[in-house]
């Protein structure tokens, strides 16, 4: 079978590359001929373990081609839409150009009888209204929704193993076509839901929502541990153990971010507000207050350590990306954060394993630096934003004899507050008490 993927983002390349693992003839189709070019010499152009790799064999193997053509689709049986859905700039919803274009640009030239399958994350209605017009631009294909569900840093883990396969389908022959895409997977024992079009666009963002709900739950009694003196990392773990909560998604820090679960929110609540049902997602705007608070806290939290005034103070930050093994720092709380403490003065260095390069470009007026030594230097204060394993696995003793003032701020809750003190530093977590 013959497939193409429209988009080669985070989502259309490890689609791609993994529909040509499973042994498809696959073609990656997007606009951007820069894009296209890097590619076809096996270069992605963002950092996902293993997908560079991938991507290299599978062009090897020559089953995977990648072109800004969209007539090289004409044979395909499926055409997967991995467009992005970003949040508009003049209101919290969902900018649906590109799913939009893709249609118009595939929908001619799809031969008769073949399947577009939407992935992108769209608000609800979106398939139906693009069902409508695809049937004027070629009455004899069929429009499915197919909403993937993978994660930055294991992107292809979550596309060949994911937890649940959701199709949004209106006829039978949609299904079977979909089922053998799927074949492999469903023959591993994963499950398979069939929904209707609208059920299939509601599954991925409630599923974000209800994420974005339990970070920003466990932030909030982040909250009420630093005023009632109590430690929300033992509180999560606590109240983990129960298989009703689960441990997962309770790590209190700084907030989500990334090029999903806050435009997702956003556009939830922009839909249901079309829909007529605003006060359904209410909450989720405290969920958002919530999350952007926990920025602030950490700002306050420096203050509170080194000074109300930061003019002139430098300040180590390690990490810039929205989380760690990605190079993505869309709504990066790191980045956020250095930005403001920047913007009051402070001489502030940033650090990151993977993202320098991105973090730059979005944020020129900050200085970045490629080693962890360079950047804690006569630091009054570092801050730890991005949980990368290398951050883990610094030597606290080691840091010490580089910095002005040994405190150490763990955004992320993931480091060893006792190894740290031991070693002679200052050590504060957000949602935890000082000792
Ligand atoms: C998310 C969803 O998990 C995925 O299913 C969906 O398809 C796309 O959006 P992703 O954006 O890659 O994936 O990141 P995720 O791992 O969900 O983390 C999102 C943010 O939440 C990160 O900034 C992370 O640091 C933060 N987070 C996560 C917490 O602050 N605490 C947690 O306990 C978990």
């Amino acid at each position: 079978m013959k497939i193409s993927v429209i988009g080669t983002g985070y989502l259309g390349v490890t689609h791609a590359a993994a529909l040509s693992s499973l042994g498809f003839d696959v073609v990656g189709i997007d606009i951007d001929s820069e894009k296209v070019s890097s590619l076809k010499k096996g270069i992605v152009p963002f950092f996902e373990p293993g997908l560079q790799e991938l991507v290299e064999e599978e062009l090897q193997g020559g089953r995977l081609q990648f072109t800004n053509d969209f007539s090289n689709a004409k044979d395909c049986e499926i055409h997967f839409i991995c467009v992005g859905t970003p949040q508009r700039k003049d209101s919290l919803a969902a900018d649906l150009q590109f799913v939009d274009s893709a249609i118009e640009m595939i929908g001619p030239v799809a031969k008769t009888n073949s399947l577009i399958v939407g992935k992108s994350t769209v608000p609800v209605g979106t398939a139906e209204r693009l069902a409508k017009r695809l049937s004027e631009l070629n009455p004899s294909v069929e429009l499915a929704w197919n909403p993937e569900f993978l994660r930055e840093g294991f992107a292809i883990e979550d596309t060949l193993r994911p937890n649940r396969l959701v199709v949004g389908v209106t006829s039978d022959q949609a299904e079977s076509k979909l089922r053998k895409v799927y074949e492999s997977l469903i023959a591993a024992g994963i499950p398979w839901i069939r929904a209707d079009l609208p059920t299939s666009e509601l599954v991925k963002v409630a599923a974000n929502s209800f994420l974005a709900t339990k970070i920003s739950f466990i932030n909030a009694m982040a909250e009420i541990c630093e005023v009632a003196g109590g430690d929300v990392t033992v509180l999560a773990k606590a109240i983990g153990y129960d298989p009703r909560i689960g441990s997962k998604f309770l790590q209190a820090g700084i907030g989500f971010g990334g090029g999903c679960l806050p435009k997702d929110i956003r556009a939830f609540m922009a839909r249901s507000e079309e829909l007529g049902a605003k006060q359904s997602l209410e909450f989720l705007r405290e969920i958002d207050s919530i999350n952007q608070r926990a920025r602030q806290r950490v700002i306050d939290l420096v203050r509170l350590e080194i000074g109300s005034d930061l003019k002139g103070k430098r300040i180590a930050i390690l990490g810039a990306a929205f989380k760690p093994d990605s190079d993505d720092v869309r709504d990066s709380p790191a980045l956020d954060i250095a930005e403001q403490i920047a913007a009051a003065g402070a001489v502030v260095t940033v650090h990151d394993p993977k993202a320098l390069g991105n973090a730059k470009r979005r944020s020129p007026q900050l200085t970045f630096v490629d080693n962890v030594e360079t950047c804690v230097k006569d630091a009054s204060c570092i801050l730890h934003l991005t949980e990368w394993k290398e951050y883990r696995d610094l030597d606290p003793v080691a840091i010490l004899k580089r910095v002005k003032e040994p405190v150490i701020i763990d955004g992320r809750n993931a480091l060893d507050r006792e190894l740290w003190e031991k070693s002679g530093w200052r050590f504060r977590g957000l949602g935890r008490t000082t000792r």
